[in-house]
């Protein structure tokens, strides 16, 4: 079988077992496999493929007809200019969550030496986007999950990033409390998928990414419930909170910062026009 016939086939596979992009990622997972950029794909498309990356590769396409997610396959997501490891233990960065580290640099402008905490770090993508940009900032990052934490320090070291990011395990900003009153900016994407919204994701989320990562303990606002009245103590006055939010969570997440006393300043739509970032400050009085 050629390089571009395995392609074709896979390509058709993975379309008749319901995957989104099905000769995108077989493109993906064969490029994986042979370690070759686009440009060279079409080169040698019509040269023959060695067996031994015949099997790997239709093993990978096997796998993701039963719908792992591409990039558990590849064990790899671009995330800002960062090439980040990611496993079963993170959840896969979302290009909308870019908007957070956007938004977080806008805040930044006009601070030197900013103290920042990432709360709910994952793969560390924020907070490791963040330090790369702003060499000057001290970034710290929390998680409840100590594998989750794992690979961000791994993360860290193998983007050359190690040291720049201090990486906590605990609840929300508990790891960080003698930061208390001292923060610059607080960034989170905290979990805020439903249960009833869960049963209806893809079987690559639902199945794949883990539970803790994108549904929180009690309802969907029981994180930012807590965040909420942290921040303010955390942050220092005029200091901010910026929080990725859910589809249809603008009001209510609203409500919560503003209940625990910090004046809701901006929202950010994403690409497709949805308020995703919400910011918060502390009142300078
Ligand atoms: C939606 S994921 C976001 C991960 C990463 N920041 C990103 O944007 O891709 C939420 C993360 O928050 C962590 N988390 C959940 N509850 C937490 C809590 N109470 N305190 C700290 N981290 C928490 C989860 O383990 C998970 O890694």
């Amino acid at each position: 079988m050629t390089v571009l016939e395995a392609l074709r086939r896979s390509g058709a596979r993975l379309r008749s077992a319901g995957v989104p992009s099905p000769e995108h990622d077989a493109e993906v997972l064969l490029r994986h496999v042979l370690g070759w950029d686009r440009a060279r794909l079409v080169a040698e498309g019509p040269a023959p493929l060695a067996p031994a990356d015949e099997a790997s590769f239709l093993r990978l396409v096997d796998e993701r007809g039963r719908r792992r997610p591409l990039q558990h396959l590849t064990g790899t997501q671009w995330f800002w200019k960062l090439e980040l490891r990611v496993t079963p233990d993170v959840l896969v960065p979302r290009p909308e969550t870019e908007l957070l580290v956007e938004t977080a640099l806008e805040l930044l402008e006009d601070v030197e030496r900013p103290l920042v905490v990432d709360v709910g770090t994952g793969s560390g993508c924020i907070a490791l986007a963040l330090a790369s940009e702003r060499p000057d900032a001290t970034v710290h990052a929390t998680d409840i999950s100590e594998a989750a934490l794992a690979v961000a320090r791994d993360n860290a070291l193998r983007l050359g990033l190690d040291g720049r990011v201090t990486f906590r395990r605990g609840d929300i900003l508990e790891p960080v409390g003698a930061l208390t009153g001292r923060l610059d900016l607080i960034l989170s994407n905290p979990p805020y998928v439903s249960m009833a919204e869960w049963h209806t994701l893809a079987p690559e989320v639902r199945l794949h990414d883990p539970r803790p990562a994108l549904i929180p303990p009690g309802d969907r606002l029981s994180v930012y419930r807590r965040l909420a009245p942290a921040a303010a103590r955390f942050l220092h006055r005029g200091g901010a909170l910026a929080v990725e939010i859910g589809r249809g969570m603008e009001d209510e997440v609203r409500r919560e910062l503003e209940g625990a006393g910090l004046q809701v300043t901006g929202v950010r739509p994403d690409l497709a026009g949805i308020p995703r970032v919400l910011i918060a400050r502390r009142p300078m009085g």
